[in-house]
């Protein structure tokens, strides 16, 4: 591995993982001196059960529950940022605690900006690096296993209005814990398992390729890799497996650290053009073009590649390197047909219905993408269509 000139690393969120803690965390949280917090979730996680027993844990622990806020959409807006800080604002809470996946947090993390300090959200705080200093206590809950956002200081937000996302990147944005409880996942359907399963296998991988690659988020996302490929079909398969569930929610929280602090590639720029153009989840988003992606950077990371294919459980013996890294391209392609034969995911845009006619839309998507600054390879229309049509079938 190459050592850029520097590098950083701060991950401030504490982590507690334990199976059940999200019923009771009292003894995390008397060191917060909380008295009066908003929930911020969605309805269907209400609909569930999923929130109520952790409503109750709060209660327990004598924390007044005086909002619970479960408005937020699958792609948060402004608009509901905007309502959601009203409220909390209004009932003067002291914290917010956001259960739920990658929007529900990163709703949190905007809504505690203007609980903390007021003003207007785009035209005060977009961008990077724009808080005067910390933030209330926000505590996150993930219920899936992906995003990352538990531990990432970033928050990306869309603007219904232009249709364009708005990113919020401050090292203050970070929770200031997360509870990591793998059986807030039990219940998560299988295709949704596994989509989010692939995209923190995207940011692991993404994370040791990117030009901002570093010794400390390299040793997280290697960790990452062998986690998500022994468990993923297991999860999918039996959504009660604890086990297997566990070790996707530590994997998820690993990447969102690695890639926290080295940035992801053209696999992501792909997949939010097509999250943008065609409403394609992000994870399968991901899941289709990950393969893509690695062959589209192959010359500059072949090394990296090999490495990856040993994580994912191919032998070395009698390959050369570039062998070997191309059998980890292959073997991410062998995974995908499997997820496909255990639960119907999509190995390709055709099948997830996105249409032929966006593909040249998708591929300048993708090179306006912010992730293209931190690919290893350029990312340029020319090159790169034909990798986007490859994903295509
Ligand atoms: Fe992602």
């Amino acid at each position: 591995m190459a050592f850029s000139d520097f590098f950083q690393f701060y991950c401030p969120t504490k982590l507690v993982f334990q199976p059940g803690i999200s019923k009771d965390f009292s003894a995390e949280l008397a060191h917060f001196s909380l008295t009066k917090v908003q929930v911020i979730t969605d309805a269907m996680l209400v609909k569930v059960g999923l929130v109520a027993p952790i409503v109750e844990g709060l209660k327990n622990a004598g924390i007044e529950v005086v909002s619970i806020f479960d408005r937020v959409p699958p792609n948060s807006e402004l608009k509901i940022i905007q309502e959601c800080a009203d409220e909390a604002i209004q009932k003067e809470v002291d914290g917010i605690i956001a259960i739920g996946g990658g929007s529900v947090i990163d709703t949190a993390k905007c809504v505690d900006i203007l609980l903390t300090y007021g003003g207007d959200l785009v035209n005060d705080y977009s961008g990077a690096e724009t808080l005067s200093g910390p933030l209330k206590p926000l505590i996150a809950i993930p219920t899936t296993s992906g995003t990352g956002s538990e531990v990432t200081h970033a928050a990306v937000i869309l603007d219904a209005s232009t249709h364009t996302k708005l990113s919020f990147v401050d090292r203050n944005l970070a929770p200031h814990m997360a509870i990591l409880d793998p059986e807030l996942t039990f219940g998560l359907p299988a295709k949704l398992t596994a989509a989010t399963a692939m995209d923190a296998l995207t940011h692991a991988i993404e994370s040791m390729t990117s030009i901002q690659t570093n010794p400390i988020s390299t040793a997280l996302a290697m960790q990452v890799i062998p986690l998500i490929r022994q468990n993923i079909l297991k999860a999918v398969l039996n959504g009660q497996d604890l086990e297997a569930r566990s070790a996707l929610m530590t994997a998820a929280t690993l990447a969102g650290i690695a890639f926290d602090h080295s940035m992801v590639g053209v696999v992501h720029g792909m997949s939010h053009a097509a999250g943008g153009l065609a409403g394609i989840h992000h994870g399968l988003a991901n899941s289709i073009f990950l393969p893509w992606g690695m062959d589209y950077n192959f010359e500059k990371c072949v090394e990296t590649y090999a490495k990856v294919a040993t994580l994912l459980g191919i032998k070395r013996e009698g390959l050369s390197e570039t062998d070997l890294a191309r059998q980890g391209i292959e073997s991410i392609k062998k995974l995908r047909a499997e997820l496909k034969q255990a639960c119907g995911m999509a190995e390709n845009l055709s099948e997830a219905g996105v249409s032929q006619d966006l593909l040249e839309a998708i591929t300048e998507g993708a090179v306006n993408d912010g992730t293209s600054f931190y690919n290893p390879r350029e990312v340029v229309k020319e090159d790169l269509l034909p990798f986007v049509q490859k994903a295509f079938k």
